[in-house]
């Protein structure tokens, strides 16, 4: 970890991974995110899974466990589980606290479902309890998270995904669609500026993980939309020269460098589908709202 980050920052570009916005702070700013009026991901999908919930348990079929990378406080898993009523329910995040009182929360609105919490860096490796059982699962990938990764980064993710299912198994997965550019930039740029804090509380974090003196108040919020690679593009810029040290190392930041902290990216469904087609799932059912704005994907080996 500590590694990672020195050589982000020090490379041309300087970068930083966006998993490290997700501190205490950063998920509790995130989740202050998905209720702004401009990021409408959220809201978009919850709305999808609500209105279409009938649909959607019929394509999906029985499922025995359903597991879920990245659950954060669980919201979303709940309001799957009570559409899916699955026996098992795992939960994976790398925040912890939020994760485990999600998970208390399931089991006593749902003391059917044997709700798991797994602590774990979705990057690497992910271990799943030994006694789930393979057959009948579903991996929910709700958020349009798969849109944090690069491309090939996302390949490679819904192929581990395939190696956590049977053939009886699935995924549900949310994608954000391409759409009008205000509301791309507006989504990652809101008027009362949480999306803003939540981006240098990234310089925060990383001060306490490897010990830099980052001064988060000299940096300010960019986020744009790359149209050609389709994607979001979040940045922290220096307002002025400053030199940034931590144990062993420095680097000095003139007044407009950047530091890239995210991209998320906006893809149209025949690319996606191809990408799932390329990752080993060869059949697929979708659902969007009516503004197209967003999809939720149901795609089987
Ligand atoms: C978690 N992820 C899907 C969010 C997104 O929309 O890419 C993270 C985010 N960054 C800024 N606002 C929200």
């Amino acid at each position: 970890m500590h590694q990672d980050i020195i050589d982000g920052l020090l490379q041309p570009v300087a970068r930083i991974s966006p998993k490290y916005f997700y501190d205490q702070c950063g998920s509790e700013l995130f989740e202050a995110i998905t209720r702004l009026p401009e990021y409408y991901p959220t809201r978009t999908e919850r709305t999808l899974l609500k209105e279409r919930a009938h649909d959607i348990a019929q394509a999906v079929g029985a499922v025995r466990t359903v597991i879920e990378p990245g659950a954060g406080n669980g919201e979303k898993g709940r309001v799957l589980c009570g559409i899916l009523q699955p026996t098992h329910f795992v939960g994976v995040d790398i925040s912890t606290e939020i994760l485990q009182e999600g998970m208390a929360r399931l089991r006593q609105e749902q003391p059917t479902v044997d709700a798991r919490a797994v602590t774990a860096d979705l990057t690497n490796h992910l271990e799943l309890p030994e006694d789930i059982p393979f057959a009948h699962r579903l991996v929910f990938y709700p958020g349009s998270s798969i849109g944090n990764f690069d491309p090939p980064q996302a390949l490679e993710w819904l192929r581990r995904a395939r190696t956590w299912i049977d053939n009886t198994g699935g995924l549900l997965i949310g994608i954000d669609l391409p759409k009008e550019l205000a509301v791309l930039e507006a989504a990652y740029d809101d008027a009362a500026g949480v999306t803003a804090r939540f981006n240098r509380n990234v310089l925060a974090h990383v001060n306490r993980l490897i010990g830099s003196d980052f001064d988060a108040s000299q940096w300010s919020h960019r986020a744009f939309f790359n149209t050609k690679a389709s994607r979001i593009e979040m940045h922290l810029e220096a307002d002025r020269g400053q030199l940034v040290r931590w144990p062993g190392g420095r680097r000095e930041f003139a007044q407009g460098e950047r530091i890239h902290t995210e991209n998320s990216y906006k893809y149209p469904l025949p690319a996606f589908s191809a990408m799932l087609r390329e990752a080993g799932f060869t059949r697929a059912r979708w659902w969007t709202d009516e503004r197209h704005w967003f999809a939720l994907i149901h795609a089987q080996p």
